[in-house]
């Protein structure tokens, strides 16, 4: 029976169309990545301007390599992107659910976009007599997808899960920048299945895409709810290694002469737990962890218990924002009046996303302090001014960020910034005072001639 039921799954996986319903940045690199290997994709949106954008070959937002890639896949024949879902849902055999889960202003998740397109995929299953598989990719708390996209879905079709459509929570775990090459490689692959039949459509799906590739990544089937809860064991423990990485860089700057990135570098060596997220500095930020922990921390609340590791993560986060402002009144005592410069406001190199970005928080401590704001990002000037508004100033370069500036705070890594040299810094700053929140420079080399603090390390004096 099962082998009969993968068979015929297999045999149906060339003529198979995807639906994808949004068009963020899972959603659309989604659709292109199937579409350039021969899967067709039906990306849909409910904004017009964007889905005649994307539909010429061009990115509502900045995404690396996203331009050629969306190009690639129109060009292919295989993709287009539609507006509203019935037409995307009436010409294929699985739906995927792309839209956010923002964080609302009590800290918990907002489903409204999730029970939105619930509702419009169930309409449209109304009009449809096949059936049909429905992906949640969004980050969603556990129980979700069975209680409320399954139910909803249900409601507004009058059809019923496990018969007439199936099921499956699949976590998405791609970074931003990075997000193209963490679809084409992934290092698993999630599968929460409602039943049998739909993680089996689900994985031959995936069979098809990847070929080869899953020689080396893992299919792991799991019920709905596990799948959901993976994502946020996920981000958290990234996110609890790096505020652990930020409480052992406080814990090194109580003793001259530690270097917090030696530390975290032998301890990263350890076959069990590895390098990666152990960079201590300003903290995490973005769309996912900051938003996923608080998220898994509210609805834990919700149902009666506290997390209290979770909790203390988000706590270490948000206080290294101003204990970057304690580092520099260390060296700047009165900074009310004195011109800083924020180097890098995105909240990593690579992207022009400021949602949860640390320096937000920095801008507005400094603010607070009375000290005058001059901030500097690459890519990110727009998106920032949408959140700080004039309450900073906005350099167009880095010559411009640090001229006469009393003291420079280094937030986002990006190359140009990491290579700023100790004669420019000299050359342009009113007094070259440099808060390293980012550990991109190397102590032995500048300390000599500028006046350098690196987060984790306390110089021998
Ligand atoms: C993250 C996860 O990596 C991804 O798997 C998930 O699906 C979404 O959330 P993203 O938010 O794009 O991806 O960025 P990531 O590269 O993970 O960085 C998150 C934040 O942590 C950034 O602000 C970064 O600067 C910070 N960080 C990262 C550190 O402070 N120290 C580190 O060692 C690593």
């Amino acid at each position: 029976m099962i082998s009969f039921m993968k068979q015929y799954v297999v045999r149906d996986m060339n003529k198979i169309s995807v639906a994808i319903h949004g068009t963020g940045f899972i959603g659309l690199v989604s659709g292109c990545c199937f579409a350039t290997r021969g899967i067709k994709a039906i990306n849909s949106t409910f904004n017009k301007g964007n889905c005649e954008r994307i539909n010429n070959g061009e990115s509502p937002f900045f995404e690396n390599g996203l331009d050629e890639l969306l190009k690639e896949a129109v060009s292919s024949g295989n993709f287009k992107c539609v507006v509203g879902r019935d037409k995307a849902i009436e010409e294929s055999d699985i739906s995927i659910i792309a839209v956010g889960t923002p964080m609302r202003k009590d800290n918990s998740i907002d489903l409204y976009f999730i029970k939105q397109t619930a509702r419009q995929i169930g309409h449209a299953l109304k009009k449809k007599d096949e059936y049909h598989l429905i992906v949640v990719r969004s980050t969603v708390v556990p129980s979700t997808t069975r209680n409320l996209v399954g139910k909803l879905v249900e409601e507004a079709s009058g059809k019923k899960m496990g018969k007439d459509f199936g099921l499956c929570m699949q976590p998405e775990f791609l970074a931003e920048g990075r997000s193209i090459e963490d679809t084409f490689k992934p290092d698993r692959i999630i599968i929460g299945e409602l039943d049998q039949k739909s993680g089996d459509i689900l994985q031959s799906l995936y069979e098809r895409f990847y070929g080869n590739y899953l020689e080396n990544c893992p299919i792991l089937r799991m019920n709905l709810e596990s799948a959901e809860l993976v994502k946020y064991g996920n981000n958290c423990l990234l996110a609890t290694k790096i505020s652990y990485a930020n409480e052992m860089a406080r814990i090194a700057e109580l003793v001259v002469g530690v270097d917090i990135v030696q530390v975290m570098k032998g301890v990263g060596l350890d076959y069990r737990i590895n390098e990666e997220f152990l960079g201590a500095g300003v903290g995490f930020g973005g769309s996912c962890l900051p938003k996923d922990v608080n998220a898994i921390t509210a609805f834990a609340k919700s149902k009666g218990y506290n997390p209290r590791l979770l909790t203390s993560v988000l706590d270490i986060n948000a206080d290294q924002t101003i204990h970057v402002v304690s580092l520099l009144k260390k060296e700047l005592p009165d900074i009310k009046g004195k011109r800083i410069a924020l180097l890098g406001l995105a909240f990593k190199p690579g992207t022009d996303d400021m949602r949860f970005a640390p320096s937000i928080r920095i801008a507005h401590h400094l603010i607070d302090e009375g000290a005058s704001v001059i901030g500097y990002d690459p890519v990110a000037e727009i998106e920032a001014e949408k959140i700080l508004g004039n309450s900073i100033d906005y350099a167009s370069g880095v010559e411009e960020a640090l001229y006469d500036a009393d003291a420079a705070i280094i937030i986002t890594e990006w190359d140009e910034i990491s290579t700023i040299k100790v004669e420019d810094f000299k050359k342009y700053m009113k007094t070259p005072i440099i808060i390293d929140g980012r550990r991109v420079y190397n102590p032995e080399e500048y300390n000599n001639d500028i006046r350098l603090v690196s987060f984790g390390r306390t110089e021998i004096s």
